[in-house]
C-alpha cells in the first residue's frame, strides 16, 4: 500500500499572483492499493461531491503518469481522506492532482523527476503556484517564462489564520473577472510589494508583510466576490495580523499573525455583520511537501 499526504496551499499571498504559493499544515491523504477494478472512496471534505469514477482528479493525474511512461494502470483502489475544503482558495484541486501524480510515480518506481512531476501538475492545473507548494512544501516562487522554474523560500515562524466563509468561489469564475490589461501604476506597485514580501520572508522582518501582501493586480477585481473584503483586511490588521490577503482566488482570507485568536475573532465578526457564516482555522506554514510525505506499507 502507498500513502501520500499533500498539504493545503495558499496561492498569491496578495501580490504574488500566479507566482507565489505556501504550503499549510492541513492535509489530504491518498492510500493506493491493488484491486480488480477502479474503486474510489472519499472520506471527509467533499465526500458527497467528489466523483468516484474515471473523471476523479486524483485518478486522472495518476493515469497521466502511466501514460507518460507508456503504461496503463491495472485496477486500483484509492482511499482519499480529505481535510482541505473544496473551492475555498486552499488548493484542493492542486492537492488532488499532486496526490495522483506522486502516488503513480511511487507505484512505477520513480520514473519521473520532481521537475517532470511539476511540469505535469502545471499542465493539469493551469498555473504553477498551488501545485509547486503542494509538491515541494514551504513557500515556492515559480515562473513559466522563458521556462518553468521553481525556487523555495524559508517559511515564516508565524501562525496562519484562515477565515473560510460558507460559500464557494470557483477559480475558473474568479479568473474570468480579471482584466486583460492593468494600469501601469498598479503593475509598478505590485513589483514593489512582491519585493517586500520576499524580503520579509528571507530576513524574518515580518512587519514588512503588510506592504508585501498588498495587491493591485487581482484583489481589486475579486473583492466583490467576498462581501466586506477590504473591511475584513483592515480589521484583521487592527487585531494583530502582520499581513492579510485573499487566499488564492478565494473565498478564504488568510492572515499571518502572532495573535491568532484575536485575529480569527475579528474576521469572523465582520463576516457575520455581512450575514455570512465563516469558520476560522489556525494552521502553520508547512515545510515538507508531498514528495517528502510518502509512506510505503506491505
Ligand atoms: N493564482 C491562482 C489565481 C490561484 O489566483 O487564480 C488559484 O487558487
Amino acid at each position: 500500500m502507498i500513502k501520500v499526504r499533500v498539504p493545503a496551499t495558499s496561492a498569491n499571498l496578495g501580490s504574488g499572483f500566479d507566482t507565489i504559493g505556501m504550503a499549510l499544515s492541513i492535509f489530504n491523504e491518498v492510500c493506493v492499493e491493488e484491486s480488480k477494478r477502479l474503486e474510489i472512496e472519499v472520506i471527509g471534505e467533499g465526500e458527497d461531491k467528489i466523483s468516484k469514477d474515471e473523471d476523479n482528479l486524483v485518478y486522472c493525474a495518476f493515469y497521466k503518469v502511466f501514460e507518460k511512461v507508456k503504461k496503463k494502470p491495472e485496477g486500483v483502489k484509492f482511499t482519499l481522506k480529505n481535510e482541505i475544503p473544496l473551492a475555498r482558495g486552499l488548493g484542493s484541486s492542486s492537492a488532488a492532482i499532486v496526490a495522483g501524480l506522486v502516488a503513480a510515480n511511487v507505484c512505477l518506481g520513480f520514473p519521473l523527476s520532481p521537475e517532470e512531476l511539476l511540469k505535469l501538475a502545471v499542465a493539469l492545473e493551469g498555473h504553477p503556484d498551488n501545485v509547486a507548494a503542494a509538491l515541494f512544501g514551504g513557500v515556492t516562487i515559480c515562473t513559466q517564462h522563458p521556462e518553468l522554474r521553481c525556487v523555495k523560500l524559508p517559511i515564516p515562524d508565524l501562525d496562519v489564520v484562515l477565515a473560510i466563509p460558507d460559500f464557494e468561489v470557483k477559480t475558473s469564475e474568479a479568473r474570468k473577472i480579471l482584466p486583460k490589461k492593468i494600469p501601469f501604476e498598479d503593475a509598478k506597485t505590485n513589483i514593489a510589494s512582491v519585493a517586500f514580501l520576499v524580503t520579509a520572508l528571507f530576513t524574518e522582518q515580518y512587519e514588512l508583510l503588510r506592504i508585501g501582501m498588498q495587491d493591485r493586480v487581482h484583489q481589486p477585481y475579486r473583492s466583490k466576490l467576498v462581501p466586506g473584503f477590504y473591511e475584513i483586511l483592515e480589521c484583521a490588521r487592527q487585531a494583530g495580523a502582520l499581513g492579510v490577503a485573499l487566499s488564492g482566488s478565494g473565498s478564504t482570507i488568510i492572515a499571518f499573525t502572532r495573535s491568532a485568536r484575536t485575529v480569527a475573532q475579528a474576521m469572523e465578526e465582520i463576516f457575520k455583520s455581512y450575514g455570512i457564516n465563516a469558520r476560522t482555522l489556525t494552521a502553520r506554514p508547512q515545510d515538507r511537501g508531498a514528495l517528502e510525505l510518502i509512506e510505503l506499507q506491505e
